[in-house]
């Protein structure tokens, strides 16, 4: 069988990926995820519940070796210790939300993606869900060969990336995509939300949302405009005490800038690194017709 590596090398054509000195990058996640270890150490992850795409739950013990939890890091170790892929945000841009990570794990971890990433990102949870939504049902397929302990589920997309003027013109003219009274379950009007994704999505609270996906470099694309305005609207309509820790990969490109100013704000913005913008959103009631 091949290594996720191998595989992912393999498949890493459609990718838009160009990482600068990949060996300084595969020894800063590997210290990354040697952090993970530590942590999920200190937190302590016995008799943590594991919900996967089966629907049996299962519990096990702190000193077990066979909890999800515990292969998945060793996976995850073996994997970046042995693959010359690394994952695309630069090691600057990863530090942003492993800062987030390291202060509120375990907690409820939104990915919008699967990629070289993944395992780090599952790895930095333990504890934690840390939920992945990917378009390509091929490309999960491939990726739970080698990786099954992550959790992943696809998603369709009603959005094409040339439609991203005419979706916000939308957004300003039908009342279901407007901030006052957004949804996103069963919303067929407002094509920006998220309407049927899976029921665990929406009756989960995400404390951090990582949108890295949707593909958006060409015009066929799904674009991350859908991505982003169902990031905000969880955001907003979180009902638990503090805000949703928002991270937007690819703000450098228009598409991606224009729909974070409108959805994300800027007032919530945290702080920008590389090509990674960082929101924090807090719940709202506004009623009031824009987000920001
Ligand atoms: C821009 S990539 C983000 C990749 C991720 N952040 C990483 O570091 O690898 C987003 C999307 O590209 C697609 N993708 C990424 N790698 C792929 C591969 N090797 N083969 C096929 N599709 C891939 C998936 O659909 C994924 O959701």
């Amino acid at each position: 069988m091949l290594s996720m590596g191998e595989i992912m090398e393999k498949t890493s054509k459609k990718r838009h990926c160009n990482p600068d000195n990949r060996l300084f990058q595969s020894a800063a996640v590997i210290g990354l995820l040697g952090g993970a270890l530590f942590l999920a150490a200190y937190i302590g992850i016995s008799k943590t519940p594991f919900f996967g795409l089966s629907s049996k739950a299962r519990v096990f013990t702190r000193n077990s070796s066979n909890s999800p939890d515990d292969r998945l890091q060793l996976d995850s170790i073996l994997h970046y210790a042995t693959s010359r892929v690394v994952p695309q945000q630069t090691l600057n841009e990863i530090r942003v939300s492993f800062d987030v990570l390291k202060a509120q794990s375990p907690c409820n971890f939104l990915v919008f993606g699967l990629g070289h990433d993944s395992l780090m990102w599952a790895s930095l949870n333990p504890g934690g869900t840390t939920l992945f939504l990917e378009e390509s049902s091929d490309w999960v397929d491939k990726v739970f060969k080698v990786a099954p302990y992550l959790q992943a589920h696809t998603v369709n997309y009603r959005t094409k990336l040339s439609d991203s003027d005419d979706l916000l013109k939308l957004y300003e003219t039908e009342p279901d995509c407007f901030a006052e009274n957004s949804f996103l379950r069963g919303n067929e009007k407002c094509k920006l939300a998220l309407n049927v994704l899976p029921e665990e999505v929406y009756s989960k609270e995400w404390d951090l949302i990582m949108i890295d996906a949707p593909t958006a470099y060409f015009p066929e694309a799904p674009g991350r405009m859908a991505a982003i305005y169902s990031a905000a609207v969880m955001a907003r309509n979180r009902k638990g005490s503090g805000a949703t820790h928002v991270f937007l990969h690819d703000v450098n490109r228009k598409v991606e800038r224009v729909y974070a100013e409108t959805f994300l704000c800027r007032k919530n913005l945290v702080k920008s690194v590389g090509r990674l913008g960082h929101f924090k959103i807090p719940p709202s009631t506004d009623s009031k017709k824009h987000f920001c």
